[in-house]
């Protein structure tokens, strides 16, 4: 992406930034905050100061429990304590939720979270949202909405999980004063590898464009067992926020001032998707 493409002129423009839960936590360890990294990135939001939504990941705070009682799958009366493993996975997502709103509060940033099993109901595959003029009006106010990947209740009497990536479909569709200039996943990786078709080494894809995100020879780089997909559920979810003419941009969170930079609409070394 150019770095002028992009220019946030207008005062209902947007992004959505989501940081990946393996950025921010080490997924091997439950519950364990990767606290460098989490205070670097929020310290480069707050320079950015852009107005965005911030959506953050479950990493080792969501994983491991929605795993332990298969959130996931749905109600299943055969998994002991699973309703009570439903809330103990919502509560540790509150948790570490908390712990990012107190760092930006201590900067003296304005900061809003917002639950989202509290304002997101399923029913069957349909997702629904309540607050999306809450959200705006935090977006008018120069507040910044913070969401995260968290349970969801459905209407036919069972429950999932809704990652943040959902979460950021959800908005693509559903917000209405606000456009959507870029949705940036910040992780820990650089981006998108794939096979060069000639050499047939392993590369990363800088420059992609929505329509070949179908046929891609995706590299095997061994993949992380996560309750809601590694890279192929990735591009799932890239390929719908596609779908409404938003273009995305995969960065390395690890990289110095990557997130500073993609925020600013600068140049840097990640996987950009493009509308075709
Ligand atoms: C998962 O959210 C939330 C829970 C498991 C409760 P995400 O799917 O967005 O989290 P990461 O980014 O993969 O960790």
């Amino acid at each position: 992406m150019d770095e002028c493409e992009l220019k946030l002129n207008n005062n209902n423009d947007i992004i959505l930034l989501k940081l990946g839960g393996s950025l921010l936590t080490d997924k091997d360890e439950p519950f364990s905050i990767r606290e460098d990294v989490v205070k670097n990135v929020v310290k480069q939001i707050i320079d950015a100061n852009e107005k965005l939504i911030l959506i953050h990941g479950g990493g080792s705070f969501g994983h491991p429990l929605a795993r332990e009682y298969s959130i996931s799958e749905g109600i299943n009366s055969s998994i002991p304590n699973q309703i009570l493993g439903l809330t103990k996975t919502h509560q540790s997502m509150i948790k570490f939720n908390t712990y990012l709103i107190n760092l930006f509060l201590e900067y003296n940033y304005p900061v809003l979270s917002f639950q989202p099993s509290g304002i997101f109901i399923k029913d069957s595959q349909d997702i629904s949202i309540q607050s999306i003029d809450t959200i705006e009006t935090a977006l008018t106010l120069n507040i910044l909405p913070i969401l995260y990947g968290d349970i969801i209740l459905d209407k036919q009497g069972s429950f999932s999980i809704i990652s943040g990536d959902q979460i950021i479909f959800e908005l693509c569709v559903k917000l209405k004063k606000f456009s959507i200039l870029k949705v940036i996943f910040a992780i820990e990786t650089d981006g998108i590898f794939i096979n060069d078709q000639e050499t047939k080494d392993i590369k990363l894809a800088t420059e992609l464009y929505s329509n070949e995100l179908d046929s891609l020879d995706l590299a095997d780089l061994g993949k992380k067992i996560d309750v809601t997909g590694g890279i192929e559920g990735k591009i799932n979810s890239i390929k719908n926020i596609c779908k409404s003419n938003i273009p995305v941009q995969l960065i390395n969170g690890l990289k110095e001032e990557y997130v500073y930079k993609s925020l600013k609409n600068k140049k840097l070394n990640g996987t950009n998707i493009m509308i075709k």
